[in-house]
């Protein structure tokens, strides 16, 4: 006879639902978990009036809740779900590209129920909910924005079945992660991938070594990034409008031409770019 299963395996072994949702969980973080957030929260909040862009500070703190420590995904989402009809689903970490793009299609922003540990303030591989949180979900109380991000979503779907995922999640990673704005009080900052890093937030706007180069969703979809590292070149749109207006036509013949072009590499400059002055 076998031993009995201990009952941590027995959690472990329920499949997940092909959705990937989960209980966030809330009640079970700790002190030092919503301590961790607080840091950071407060960190970040003191670094981004006069980098972040107005749109994000505005749903930042219409978001009131995110102050106090970490957020329940459920109390968030009915905030959000009255201003854009979004709403935040728990998951256990990344999830699969299919399954991600069905849940931004619907509405619906994943995002991971783990925090970072107190060592690990600065540095982290893997997006933690403090990244998805506090850097996503301002900016979806945003109508254009977040009409953007669902377009996204279906755009994602396509993309899966005509094999040019490489192609669109530069776009992604150019604009929802690591997007600038051009304002007419100068560069601000609009992608989630900055505003949820204390280093990233200044280096973007006031090193001298990045490119800054005006939005071209073509160019973006044939540049390669870097995961690893401060990004060599960043985007930089004039409005929300234009980011969802250049991405509304139909991608199809788009992703064919890009089959035929060369790659560019992450800080290389080319004839046509437009540089933006930090
Ligand atoms: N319009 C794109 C397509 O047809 C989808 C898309 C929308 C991509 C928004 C990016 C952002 O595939
Ligand atoms: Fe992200």
């Amino acid at each position: 006879m076998s031993d009995p299963v201990p009952l941590a395996d027995v959690a472990a072994a329920v499949p997940l639902r092909s959705d990937y949702v989960i209980d966030q969980g809330w009640a079970g973080y700790d002190g030092a978990q919503h301590a961790v957030w607080r840091h950071l929260f407060e960190r970040q909040s003191r670094l981004l009036p006069g980098r972040a862009c107005p749109q994000y500070l505005d749903g930042l703190n219409r978001l009131g809740v995110a102050a106090d420590g970490i957020p329940d995904f459920a109390r968030l989402s009915d905030i959000l779900d009255r201003a854009t009809g979004w709403r935040v689903v728990a998951v256990p970490g990344l999830v699969p590209d299919d399954v991600f793009f069905r849940h931004l299609a619907a509405r619906r922003f994943p995002a991971t129920n783990w925090i970072r540990r107190p060592e690990q303030l600065d540095y982290l591989q893997e997006p933690d909910l403090f990244h998805d949180i506090f850097g996503h979900v301002p900016l979806l109380m945003h109508p254009v924005f977040a009409d953007y991000l669902q377009a996204y979503g279906k755009g994602g779907i396509k993309a899966l079945n005509l094999g040019a995922l490489k192609n669109l999640s530069r776009l992604y990673w150019y604009t929802v992660e690591f997007g600038l704005l051009h304002t007419a009080e100068g560069l601000r900052i609009y992608g989630s991938g900055i505003v949820s890093s204390f280093g990233e937030t200044i280096y973007c706007l006031e090193d001298p070594r990045p490119k800054r180069i005006a939005f071209d969703a073509q160019r973006i979809m044939r540049t390669r990034y870097r995961i690893d590292a401060f990004q060599e070149n960043y985007f930089v749109i004039d409005s929300f409008e234009q980011l969802f207006d250049a991405t509304r036509p139909d991608f199809t013949a788009h992703y064919r031409l890009l089959a035929h072009m060369a790659d560019i590499r992450p800080g290389e400059a080319l004839p046509g770019d437009r540089l933006v002055a930090a």
